[in-house]
Parts: C-alpha cells; structure tokens; sequence
C-alpha cells in the first residue's frame, strides 16, 4: 500500500552554520527518506530556515545590514552544506515567506476564535544594553532547582527542570552579558488545559510518541491534577517576527511560527511543483484528513521534544490541521565523549568537515551506525570513525568489488550456484527494512555488516586472485566474480538509504542502477562490467587537520587527550615533603565552573576569575595563569579544580576567595578539568 509521507527535519535557526549536530538529525531524516522511496512511498522531504527572534536582529544589528540580507546568505550556506551531505531535501524554505505568515494569522485567528487565547502582564527580563525583552534562549544562569550553574532560560540541562527565565539565579543576558533588569508588558497567552483531553489522548494513545516519550511528557506535563501552564506566545517590539495581527506592536513568539514553517514550507514548494498543499497535509474538512496512508513526520532533538508533543500537536488541533503521525527523536551528540566545544575543536562545522577533504559519506555512515531509534546521546569517538568506516565499508563492502571487478569483462549469463548465499541476504530483506523504518539505522547496518562477513567469507575461500593465474580457470573465475559482485550489489541496495553515491557507482560498475528496495532480491547476469571507482579509505591526517581547523584561530590549543611525551627538558620538580592523610583531608579541593574571566589592568600576570561552586555559591579568584591564557575569554565555561577553604587573600585588586590549581606555572600552566559529569561544588577526595 503506497503511503504519502511528508518528512521534516527541525529547522535550523538562520544565526549559525551546520554543524555536525545538525547533521546527525539530517542524516537520521534522510535515510528514513531514502528508505521509503526505494520502498516505493511517495515522499516530500521539507526544510527551512528559522529566522525570527532576537537573536536575528541582534545579528543584523550588529553588522548593520537588515535581517533579510541575514536570511539570503544563511539560507544559501545551509543549502550547500545540506547538498554536500546529499541531504534530498525536496524543498528549503525560509518561516519569513508569505504563504507561512497567512498560515501562522490563520491558525491565530482560529485559536481567538475558539476562545484559546488570553491576555496578561508578564515581567520579563530585559537587556537594558540592546534594548530588548530576552527571550529564554538569551538568558543564562543557576537553575533554580538543581543548582547547575550556565543554564538556559528555560530549561536545565542537568536536571530537566523547565523554569521561567526570571526563576534562574545570576541571570545574564547572552547577547550583552549584562544583568538584565525586570519590565512588564501585556502578552497574549494560548491555553493548553483547554486542550488537555486532546494532548492526553495524543501523545499517550495516538502512537504519535515512543513509549519512553510519550511516558516522559505525561510524567513532565501532563501530570495529573496539575492545571497546564498557559503558554506565552507573543513578545513585545523590538521584535523580529510575524506582528500579531489584533495586538499590534506585538510579535509572535518565534516557536509560534518556526513550527508552521512546516506547513508553509510545504505550501512554497507545491505552488512551484505542481502539487496540492490538501494532498500532503489536509484540514479537518479536506480529503485525507482521516487517511491513514497520508502520514506526517518531523524528525527532532530530544531538546525541543516539548514543543512539538504539546505546543504544536495543540495549534494544530485548535485550528483542524491532520495531525503529526510520528515524531522521530534523537538524542544529543557528543564528540569524544564530550559536548562539542569549540575550545576542543571537537564544535565542526559541516563546512569544516568538508573543506578538510573527509568524503560526507564517511560521516553519513557513521552516524546510520549509531542511530538505533532511541533518544539515547551518540558520540562521535573521532578514532573510532576512521576504524569502522575503513573496516565497514573499504574492509568489507567495497572490497568485494574492488578484488574482483577487474577480473573478468561480464558477468556470467546465469547466476551460478553459491550455496545459498544470494538467497540467505535476500531473505534479510524485510528484517533490514523494519530497521529502517523504526530509525534503527544502527540495527539495519549490523545485519548488512554480517552479510558483507559472509560474502567475504565466500571470496577469500574461492580467491579469485589464484584462478586469475590459471587460465584453465576461466569459467570458474566468471563464476566467483559474478557471485561476489552480486553480493556486493545487495549490500549496496541495503546500504543505499545511508550510502547513495555507493550504490550509485556500483550501478555503474554493473550496467544496472538501483532503483528500488527489490533490486536485492534478483542478481544482475550477463552485463558487462563497467570501471571500478574507488572508495578511498578515510585518512586520519584530515580528521586531525579538521579538528585543528575547528579550534578558534586566537586561542591556544587546548591540551591533547593525549598525554604529551615526557620531555627530558623539564626538571622534575623535588617530591614535597611527606604529609598525612589527616593533612591532605584538611584541603577542601572542589570542582569549580568559570562563569567569567577578566584580565586586571594593575597584573600582568593575573587573571580574575569568578567561579561557581554549585551549591556552596560563587568565588572570586585572582590566578597567576595570564601568561598561559593570553586570550581569557577561553577560560570561560571551563570547569577547574579550586581550593576552596584556603583563607581569602586581600591584594592590592582585590580579595582573593581560593586558589586555582594548575600544573606547571608561567606559560605552561596547565590547568586541572575533572571528567565529563562532574558538577560545580563537588568535592575531590
Ligand atoms: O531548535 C531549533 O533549532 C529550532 N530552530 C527548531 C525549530 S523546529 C520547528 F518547529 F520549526
Ligand atoms: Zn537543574
């Protein structure tokens, strides 16, 4: 039964590149997107640009050129990074074009209508530097609950408390860094607990959510007895966005429009190709509404998971639009077991990735091996990339091409007897596409793996290499190459979702594109085989050099993971005299988060750091490490180790409430970074 699939990935905001994390999400999108058109489903895959909010007209602002200039030369750099990465998108739209803002005043007027929306004064945090009202993305301090400090305005990391931005602690605005000040202004409001009913029914029995999600949004929201927070969809001018039409001066709030970029990006695409908006997405009174063959699908981060269970499932049920039918999430990246950083050089850019010569279908691969359907974090471990990619796809796949193509001119004209191999991959067929169609790219790729181990298997036993040298062999020769590049064929028809340049060149190699998921099932006979085109082993050189590339030019590389080879040079320093335990438990050494760093005019030599200890509240600390950190903005975000009951130390700039431990002095000091997970206030034993 065809189905018309219309897919969505999140759309990335218009103020940075594609990075590699954008790109687990679009990879993730694009092989179910690939998968479902070899399986013969109709599919229009859409994006776009999310452009409004503060964070563009700061942008603007401060570059003086005008938010639409902004949006032009983003919306090109993200599409040639997408294509790069040979992202199909059928269409990338930007939330600022006119079809999306009728959508957006339409589903508006709807939600009036049916007596959805309220107004109240809200007190919200403004920067008095730039002017503006913050919104929660701009604002950053100590969650309220748990105490981590550099949280988001609205949520933290670390807990998963969601909060006011005016409920954290050392609030400061990011655009500015100034403390922002308290102001109030009348804001409109949707309420979500007249929809209650509606998004219990949704997210809990649609099918919509996986169960662990569905399960986590009742447990975070929809708990029972606890009313719905209205939810504030309007911001006050200066504002870059959609102004509310019967609330001028008022600005929808950009979560208001970005998700109805979908529907609008959807729109702009089929008034210029030809197709019917209702055919892919219908309303309540539209044809297709209730047909279940015509399915919606957005692909998202687990970060923005509430948006599009609650917020979004709502306006669209308020207004009677069909309703999402699944959302794919994903859980987070990190890179060597890290968050990205660009300190590290582990924060790259999909332009890095490819401007450092690395082949994006290396990364593709990567990732599909990874992707296993859960919302659990993946991470780039940059060795093991270049290990499974050259031993996956150059070691097993490619190989089997690449040690018999040249052997023999044509396949054989029947496909001969292999002993069951041919049919044993085909019969995988159906336990691969299930895989593929719950996001388990992971799962898909281990079973294609152990079919590439038994075709090789196959290969070194019967080592065309040897009947090449006897030319009384020649049939036998024939035979074992048109079996091991029918083999080779399979794997690629499994792997095209992930790898489509492979199973394009191996067309190519055997006069026979593949076009459909069935091509597996019936091996290519008689054709004459065409060149051999190489798939080049990935070279760790140019990962090492993107790595490098991704670092910022001004800052001092941060220390390698690697421990730096003992150098003769350095005198060892004499080993301090013996203390007891009971002498070292009177340190009190704590985990440490730079919150700020500034250099101090009067001290070359200094650096003035203020430091949260979590739960134990801030430090100032005056540290001899300038000379190491010339740039001391990089210190910033870092977490140390300080010595926290160490008497304060009054200096002529100031008091000093603990003392930062560092190896080495001068400009080798190397400061102390505990492991990924510990938190500010924790105490070292
Ligand atoms: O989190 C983000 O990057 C948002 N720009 C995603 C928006 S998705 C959709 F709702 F538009
Ligand atoms: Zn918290």
């Amino acid at each position: 039964m065809p189905r018309r699939l219309l897919v969505t990935a999140a759309l990335p905001y218009v103020n940075g590149h594609i990075h590699i994390g954008h790109l687990v999400e679009h990879v993730m999108c694009d092989v179910w997107v690939r998968f479902q058109r070899l399986r013969g489903h109709q599919v229009a895959f859409l994006c776009a640009d999310d452009v409004h909010g503060t964070a563009t007209m700061i942008a603007a602002r401060k570059r003086g050129i005008s938010e639409s200039q902004i949006i032009r030369e983003m919306g090109a750099a993200h599409v040639r990074d997408f294509q790069a990465f040979a992202i199909a998108h059928d269409f990338y739209g930007s939330t600022d074009s006119p079809r999306a803002k009728a959508f957006v005043e339409d589903i508006w007027r709807r939600l009036v209508q049916a007596g959805h929306v309220n107004r109240k004064s809200v007190t919200q945090l403004f920067d008095p530097v730039q002017g503006c009202f913050l919104a929660d993305r701009f604002v950053k301090g100590t969650c309220p609950k748990c105490g981590a400090a550099d949280q988001n305005g609205d949520s933290c990391d670390k807990c998963g408390a969601t909060y006011a931005p005016t409920d954290l602690k050392d609030a400061r605005s990011t655009l500015s860094g100034a403390v922002p000040e308290l102001r109030s202004a009348e804001h409109c409001f949707v309420r979500l607990e007249d929809l209650r009913g509606f998004l219990e029914e949704w997210t809990q029995r649609s099918g919509a959510l996986a169960g662990p999600i569905a399960r986590w949004v009742k447990g975070a929201f929809l708990v029972d007895g606890e009313p719905l927070r209205d939810w504030d969809v309007s911001r006050p001018a200066p504002y870059f966005g959609f102004e509310i039409p019967d609330a001028p001066g008022n600005y929808f709030y950009v979560w208001v429009d970005a998700p109805v970029g979908y529907i609008g990006a959807l729109a702009d695409w089929c008034a210029t190709n030809g197709q019917e908006r209702a055919a892919w997405w219908p309303r309540r009174d539209e044809p297709g509404y209730a047909d279940p063959s015509v399915e919606i699908h957005h692909c998202i981060g687990k970060d923005i998971t509430y948006f599009h269970t609650l917020f979004w499932p709502a306006m669209l049920q308020a207004a009677d639009w069909k309703l999402p039918t699944r959302i794919h999430i994903h859980g987070w990246l990190t890179v060597n077991g890290d968050k990205m950083s660009k300190s590290t050089g582990t924060f790259i850019n999909a332009s890095t990735y490819i401007d450092s010569g690395l082949d994006p279908a290396h990364l593709r691969y990567y990732f599909a091996a990874k992707l296993n359907g859960s919302a659990d974090d993946l991470d780039l471990n940059l060795d093991e990339f270049v290990a499974k990619v050259n031993s996956d796809i150059v070691g097993k796949v490619v190989n089997l091409a690449s040690r018999t193509a040249k052997f023999v001119p044509t396949l054989a004209a029947t496909y001969p007897d292999d002993g069951g191999l041919f049919a044993a991959a085909a019969a995988e067929s159906e336990a691969i596409a299930a895989c593929y169609e719950a996001d388990d790219s992971a799962g898909a790729i281990r079973r294609i793996m152990a079919l590439a181990d038994r075709a090789n298997e196959f290969v070194e036993r019967v080592a065309p290499w040897t009947l090449k040298k006897d030319p009384a062999k020649a049939a036998e020769l024939e035979r074992a190459c048109t079996i091991s590049l029918n083999l080779f064929r399979q794997l690629c028809v499994y792997l095209a979702p992930v790898l489509p340049g492979l199973a394009e060149s191996c067309g190519r190699l055997l006069g026979c594109p593949i076009t459909t998921w069935t091509d597996a099932q019936t091996p290519v006979t008689g054709a004459t085989i065409g060149p051999f085109e190489r798939f080049d082993r990935i070279d760790p050189a140019k990962v090492a050099a993107m790595v490098e590339a991704s670092r910022p030019t001004d800052t001092p590389p941060a220390p390698s993971p690697l421990p730096p080879p003992p150098s003769p040079a350095t005198p060892s320093e004499p080993l301090a005299p013996e203390v007891t335990f009971d002498d070292f438990a009177k340190l009190d050494l704590r985990v440490a988060e730079v919150l700020t760093a500034e250099e101090v005019p009067k001290a070359k030599k200094i650096v003035k750091l203020r430091v949260s200890l979590g739960s134990l509240g801030e430090r100032t600390i005056f540290a001899g490490i300038k000379a190491a950190f010339p740039e001391v903005a990089v210190l910033v975000g870092r977490r140390i180790v300080v010595v926290a009951n160490l008497a304060p130390r009054q200096m002529s700039f100031g008091t000093s409430e603990g003392m930062v431990i560092a190896a080495g002095e001068g400009s080798s000091a190397f400061l102390l970074t505990p492991d990924a997970g510990a938190q500010p206030g924790m105490r070292i034993h």
